[in-house]
């Protein structure tokens, strides 16, 4: 494509769509034309973008004419409502919901890990769950040098991967709580202030959890190797930006910690924050409005032969969402791959 592309953020009000702008306008993106959309709700309203309020204009099968790319993140419904009319009129979608995740049809990208799998799109290309994508970013090349046999994986996730009302949900709880004041809970099943939820998404007839099978199928998927088995718990907690992760892996050849360290120093997009004497570790605290993934507590598990521990960190809205869709987005110009096949 020689001109820059007209660009499509769907879902432009919410918590994701938000950083979506942010990060067009933070990489410079180069675009024509921005155009949000919401749902009907929000139409009159504006969202801010470089110097400008852009006003919001509503999503429906007739909004995609002109438009070259998309960045959809509204929900699943709406990507599977949307995203096939959006590729209909010659529009590349990129959709940060599970829609279209596991459709062999659709390539499913860590930019750091599997940008060859762009090659093959044809037309909407998903981006990864927030957990599954900083995993994979840290994973990467210590499959590439050692092949992980298995990985045990306990996700600690801040609440803005559910949205904006889960945001306002946590925020009216503390206040409440901290005030005396009995809380009702909305978007979870139970109350999120001070406590931590076993739960997220829906269970399925094999006990676990809809996010923790994602977390499951998705490496798969991202890393093209069937043989790595993983097993994951994940945990809603009380933090609004920034998901935690306690993983261990099993490889092949034997790595030491000081090996993995090294080999992750180099790793792009990620960060190697592991001073324990120090007391220096990865905090979601620190983490909220960056864009890498930081790694530490990185420690032999004594009690298998070739196994690691260590404790991820990233900020979910960002790289577990708009950014990793802006970064496909770039790889998709510089291939020349942004059109519908
Ligand atoms: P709206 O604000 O008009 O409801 P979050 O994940 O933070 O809850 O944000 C969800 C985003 O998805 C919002 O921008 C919301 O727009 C948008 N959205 C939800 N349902 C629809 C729909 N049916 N059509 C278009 N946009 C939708």
């Amino acid at each position: 494509m020689s001109k820059n592309p007209v660009v499509a953020v769907c879902g432009a009000t919410g918590a994701v769509g938000r950083e979506m702008l942010k990060v067009l306008e933070d990489r410079d993106f180069p675009c024509a034309n921005v155009i949000p959309m919401a749902s009907a709700r929000s139409v009159g309203k504006t969202v801010p973008f470089r110097d400008e309020e852009l006003p919001v204009i509503e999503l429906t099968d007739d909004a995609f004419e002109g438009v070259d790319l998309a960045l959809f993140s509204a929900g699943g419904g709406t990507s599977e409502r949307f995203a096939p009319s959006a590729a209909k009129a010659g529009c590349v979608v990129v959709d940060n919901s599970s829609a279209w995740r596991m459709n062999p049809e659709c390539p499913l990208v860590v930019p750091e890990v599997n940008p060859h799998d762009l090659e093959w799109h044809k037309g909407i290309i998903a981006n990864p769950n927030c957990s599954t994508i900083q995993m994979m970013v840290a994973l990467k090349p210590i499959h590439d040098e050692a092949r992980i046999k298995r990985v045990v994986v306990s996700t600690y996730q801040a609440v803005s991967g559910t949205g904006q009302k889960a945001i306002e949900e946590l925020e009216n709880q503390v206040r409440r709580l901290m005030s005396g004041q009995p809380v009702v809970a909305d978007v979870y099943p139970h109350q999120i202030g001070f406590n931590c939820l076993p739960q997220i998404d829906v269970f399925l007839d094999n006990g676990y959890t809809k996010e923790e099978m994602k977390m499951v199928n998705e490496t798969i998927k991202i890393m093209g190797d069937p043989s790595i088995r993983v097993t994951a718990t994940c945990v809603r907690v009380p933090v609004f930006y920034g998901h935690s992760e306690s993983v261990n892996i099993e490889t092949e050849q034997k790595l030491t910690a000081d090996d993995v360290r090294a080999l992750l120093a180099t790793a792009p997009g990620v960060v190697v924050e592991d001073y324990p004497e120090k007391k220096i570790y990865p905090m979601a605290i620190n983490c909220a409005g960056l864009d890498d993934t930081f790694v530490g507590r990185i420690r032999e598990d004594e009690t298998i032969e070739n196994g690691i521990n260590m404790w991820i960190v990233s900020d979910n809205i960002r790289k577990g969402a708009a950014l990793n869709a802006v970064q496909i987005a770039e790889v998709l110009l510089q291939r020349n791959l942004l059109r519908v096949p």
